[in-house]
């Protein structure tokens, strides 16, 4: 049984066999063959590395238009999520399915306060990372650590979804700030119930016995909108390993511990903190834009350049149109000008003209502006992929929550195409001269 339609059939022809496949179509129009049956009828398999036309699932959550440039989360576009909703409505219609009322709303946020503060044995764990311990080891390692303090998911997770939910959105927060602490050697500071959702976030981060932190709403409303935009993104590479783990009915802490590790990469959420080291590597060495450009146009070289290109956007990023406009906003209420600001623009502007990025449709992707505005508002660089995290939980949650509950869903198990040796003995192996070589050397 399929949500999407069936719209016509397309044939195999193979070994003097012919096998109909049925063509499916989904909501937006786009077209998938459904090869469920392939491997039973035929014998054969599909052939795809990095999954590259590979359509793993039906989803209703999120809707990616790569030739046009559009996202929507549940049919909303980013553009007016991001203007007129706060992190947590947006976090809230993901796993719901629709916009909170106020009611509704509040509800949810006097659940994400009961929530915000992590058991006192967790505060231990912190101190004993070693000073210079990336966060996102620590936010993976402590997300898993939860699953430890409420085995209760584990039995059922659907008993209370919003206590769930909320939990997790509130002490990611939470352990995001604690990790930052940790990292600068100041002592820790407390969720706060007077505080909304990213206020309580940036007070946890920058609060200190010397400065007592004031909430700036222009900071407040910017990291609102950058979260928003990282809030979900379909069935990418995080997503991907959050629905796999959860495939195998691991709870929902290990699965998102696992998406944590997966968005940590340089090609996938950990780009934005290597955009900002090259960026200020290339300030500080007096690196043209078009050096860069040029180095990452070299095959030999194994250089990208990061914050540019994107699996399925063949044009801008609608992402980082809106990151652009938070990031100069930023800028500016915070100090006026950048010149990483002006060095990034520039380089974007190299990059757009060259042939090299034309003919492979590269452009600036969601990482290239958010580091330099989370930079502005004075998170640390390698911060910015914990900010990515605490943007994609909602995602991830509701894709996991899909993942579970949806017809027809097995455990994610892929094939292969073997090309190692064939059979062979370990007796055979000792007797060879190479073996023997080796032996004596
Ligand atoms: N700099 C230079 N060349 C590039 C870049 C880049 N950033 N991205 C892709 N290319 C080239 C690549 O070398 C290949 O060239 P050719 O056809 O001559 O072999 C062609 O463009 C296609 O690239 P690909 O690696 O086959 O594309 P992919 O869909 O497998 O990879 C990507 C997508 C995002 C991993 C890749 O574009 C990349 O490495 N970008 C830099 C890292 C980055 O910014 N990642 C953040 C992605 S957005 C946030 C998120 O959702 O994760």
């Amino acid at each position: 049984m399929t949500l999407t339609k069936k719209i016509s059939t397309a044939r195999l022809s193979f070994e003097g066999h012919d096998y109909d496949l049925p063509v499916l179509e989904g909501d937006m129009g786009e077209r998938g063959l459904d090869v469920r049956n392939l491997l039973k009828d035929s014998g054969l398999v599909t052939f795809d590395p990095g999954m590259v036309n590979t359509a793993v699932c039906e989803s209703n959550i999120t809707y990616v238009d790569g030739k046009n440039g559009i996202l929507r989360y549940r049919g909303y576009d980013i553009e007016d999520l991001a203007e007129h909703c706060s992190f947590l409505e947006v976090a809230y219609l993901l796993v719901h399915g629709f916009l909170p009322t106020p009611s509704e709303y509040s509800a949810f946020s006097k659940l994400m306060n009961l929530h915000s503060m992590l058991h006192e044995n967790m505060r231990n764990f912190f101190s004993l990372y070693p000073d210079h311990a990336h966060p996102m080891a620590i936010l993976s390692a402590m997300v898993v650590s939860l699953s430890t303090f409420y085995p209760e998911l584990e039995s059922d997770p659907m008993e209370a979804i919003d206590i769930t939910v909320s939990r997790l959105l509130s002490k990611l927060r939470t352990i995001a700030a604690f990790s930052y602490k940790k990292y600068m050697g100041h002592p820790i500071v407390y969720p706060r119930s007077d505080l909304r959702y990213c206020e309580n976030f940036l007070n946890m981060m920058f609060y200190t016995p010397v400065n007592n932190y004031e909430p700036d709403p222009v900071i407040t409303r910017a990291l609102n909108q950058l979260l928003i935009l990282h809030a979900d993104h379909e069935q990418n590479c995080s997503t991907s390993v959050v629905r796999a783990v959860g495939s195998s009915h691991a709870n929902l802490y290990a699965s998102i511990s696992a998406g944590v590790c997966a968005l940590w990469g340089p090609l996938h959420g950990g780009a934005n903190q290597r955009v900002l080291e090259v960026l200020e590597d290339a300030l500080r060495n007096n690196i043209s834009p078009k050096a860069l450009v040029e180095k990452a146009k070299d095959r030999h070289s194994n250089y990208r350049l990061y914050g540019f290109g994107h699996r399925v956007y063949k044009t801008y990023d609608p992402r980082a149109k809106v990151a652009k406009k938070v990031c100069t906003q930023v800028i500016k209420h915070m100090s006026q000008s950048d010149p990483l600001l002006d060095y990034a623009q520039e380089l974007e502007q190299v990059a757009l003209a060259d042939n090299y990025f034309q003919e492979r449709s590269l452009y600036p992707n969601v990482d290239f502006f958010t580091g330099l505005a989370y930079r502005a508002m004075g998170i640390p660089v390698n911060m910015f992929t914990v900010m990515f995290a605490i943007g994609r939980l909602p995602g991830w949650i509701a894709q996991w929550l899909e993942q579970r509950d949806g017809e027809g869903q097995r455990i994610v198990r892929p094939r292969q195409l073997y090309v190692g040796p064939g059979m062979r003995t370990v007796e055979e192996t000792l007797a060879t001269d190479l073996y023997a070589k080796k032996k004596t050397k």
